[in-house]
């Protein structure tokens, strides 16, 4: 018979991503309901180490679900990864109480939480946070959707002065190893050609698209670049490639980096952050442990945290397939 969970512990790591106080706050609101105590954990593992808990109560969380960032901060802690570490964060959580955590983060911070799981036995539930969207077991995590409307605003903005001055952009975009914000924000913005990593579109097949581009008549092009492409040349070494082959190309580059990750969050990302911290606190109050929450076709499920953390998502070939259509 598992533990009655009277103490639940609620914390964010590693990249933060719009969506994760809607998060918390649902967390926290999910307790209040369940009448059982929250205590937020600040700056994730370093955070749970140092003991840097708050209280949380439902009212602690009013006017944050709008927010973009993490009001509980994140860290990736170097700490956490070795035994001492861990058994100090364990005697911190012990000493206030915590029964069980939600922990909302990435890959990195479910491996940290599977560890913790294993040595110690504390019920955890991962909730995916990150902009990338490279998490098995979910259609969405939270944040990607407000990261793509960000990329797609920012891109949308490049292209008027791209065909003002008749040049080509290469815009780099974040999503680590993984091509999902590249291409969808490339298809909506309707960029010429989406380098991504799980598609080597190879230096020829670029520069014979831009020459076709230039050909059919277009006066500017975009190149949206997934910052974990392979091509095997960064977006300012293409820009000099093109450069050097295409002459009658003026070429120009944008990387978006970190604003990427910020603003606040779309309705879509609240909706889903506020579902699936109902789900993760039900969860654990219902015994279980191990999993992560998702949505898949729309359904709020768990999945095993071993199958997220190993699992790849894969790229949508059918919307692979769109865009190279949309390029012609
Ligand atoms: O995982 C989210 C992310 O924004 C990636 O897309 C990016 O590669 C990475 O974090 C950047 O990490 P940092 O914020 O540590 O520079």
């Amino acid at each position: 018979m598992s533990k009655k969970i009277k103490k639940i512990g609620v914390m964010t790591s590693g990249g933060d991503a719009p969506g994760m106080n809607a998060a918390i706050r649902s967390v926290v609101r999910t307790c209040a309901f369940h009448e059982i105590e929250c205590v937020g954990i600040y700056r994730g593992y370093e955070g749970m180490i140092e003991g840097d808990f708050k209280i949380l109560n439902a009212r602690s969380v009013n006017h944050i679900i709008n927010k973009g960032g993490t009001f509980l901060k994140s860290a990736r802690s170097k700490e956490f990864r070795t035994k001492e570490g861990r058994q100090k964060a364990c005697l911190q959580i012990k000493s206030v109480g915590i029964d069980a955590l939600v922990l909302i983060g990435g890959d990195g911070t479910f491996t940290g939480g599977m560890i913790f799981n294993n040595e110690f036995n504390f019920p955890i539930i991962g909730i995916p946070g990150t902009i990338d969207n490279d998490i098995f077991g979910t259609n969405f995590t939270l944040g990607y959707d407000t990261a793509l409307n960000t990329v797609v605003e920012a891109i949308d903005k490049i292209r008027d002065t791209a065909s003002s001055h008749k040049r080509l952009f290469f815009v780099e975009v974040m999503g680590r190893d993984v091509g999902h914000i590249a291409l969808n924000a490339g298809v909506g913005a309707g960029a010429e050609e989406i380098l991504i990593p799980e598609e080597d579109l190879g230096l020829d097949r670029l520069l014979e698209s831009l020459r076709r581009s230039k050909d059919s008549g277009k006066s500017s092009s975009l190149v949206v670049v997934a910052e974990g492409d392979k091509i095997g040349k960064n977006v300012f070494e293409l820009k000099d490639y093109v450069e050097q082959n295409l002459p009658d190309y003026e070429v120009r580059v944008s990387v978006l980096g970190h604003m990427q990750r910020g603003g606040s969050p779309s309705c879509f990302d609240r909706v889903l952050a506020s579902r699936m911290g109902v789900k993760a606190v039900e969860s654990l109050l219902e015994g279980k442990s191990n999993y992560m929450v998702g949505i898949l076709d729309n359904k709020i499920e768990l999945t095993p945290l071993e199958k997220a953390i190993k699992g790849k998502s894969k790229i949508d070939l059918e919307l692979l397939r769109v865009s190279d259509i949309m390029t012609t």
